[in-house]
């Protein structure tokens, strides 16, 4: 669990960004990541994990702690030897507006350099973040086909009003290898729909 002390002790204390830890994340973190996502996802804002999942992809995931208790925590998620995204990016509520978020980013773009990425992408709803920390709106088509598969267990599969938005991270390598926009470039990507297979 994340303890609310702790979380209190930081707001309330302007320099304790300096004893802020932020690391890979360990098996030891999946509860609090849980408690923190799933809490988000019970408002519609997150889409829940499993502990199941947490455990397959602990390896994306990058936490802040202070003092041992978890106050954020975000993933980053390899789709092609060039792209990746940034997903599960949670700040506890009380922690929330002092720079945790920013820190998760820059240690994730830092990763993704370090394996020679030449972009990073996002779906949110906080846009205004994002183009705080480097990314800018774009239009769904240009990010690999792959990064839907989440979609369809996504519970606004049929109606989503998440923003794609991308940080180049390597302008001259992204230009030449361009991405082909697969969707016109004024519609919004027809994801097909799952139909339960008829057996005989
Ligand atoms: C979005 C979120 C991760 C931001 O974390 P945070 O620690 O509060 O962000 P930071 O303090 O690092 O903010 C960095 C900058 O973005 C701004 N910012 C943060 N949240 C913002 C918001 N919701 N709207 C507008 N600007 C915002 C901050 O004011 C700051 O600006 P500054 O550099 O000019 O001072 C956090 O609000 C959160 O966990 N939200 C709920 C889950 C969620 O929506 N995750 C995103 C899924 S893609």
């Amino acid at each position: 669990m994340i303890s609310s002390l702790r979380a209190d002790a930081f707001v309330e204390s302007p320099g304790a960004g300096g004893r802020l830890d932020v690391r890979k994340a360990v098996m030891h973190d999946i509860p609090p990541i849980l408690d923190l996502i799933n809490g988000y996802a019970a408002r519609g804002i997150m889409l829940p994990r499993t502990e199941f999942e947490m455990s397959e992809a602990i390896r994306d995931f990058t936490v802040v702690s202070l003092g041992g208790d978890l106050l954020g925590c975000g993933a980053l998620h390899f789709y092609s030897p060039t792209v990746g995204e940034i997903r599960s990016l949670a700040v506890h509520e009380r922690a929330k507006t002092h720079g945790v978020g920013r820190r998760l980013v820059e240690s994730l773009v830092e990763e993704a350099l370090e394996y020679e990425l030449d972009g990073v992408f996002a779906f949110t709803y906080v846009v205004e973040f994002f183009q705080k920390v480097g990314f800018q709106v774009v239009e769904r088509g240009v990010l690999p086909l792959k990064a839907w598969k989440d979609c369809l267990r996504c519970p606004k599969f049929q109606a989503c009003d998440e923003i794609a938005m991308l940080r180049i991270l390597r302008p001259q390598r992204w230009n030449e290898a361009l991405p082909r926009s697969w969707g016109a470039e004024d519609q919004f990507i027809q994801i097909p729909t799952p139909r339960p297979i008829k057996t005989p």
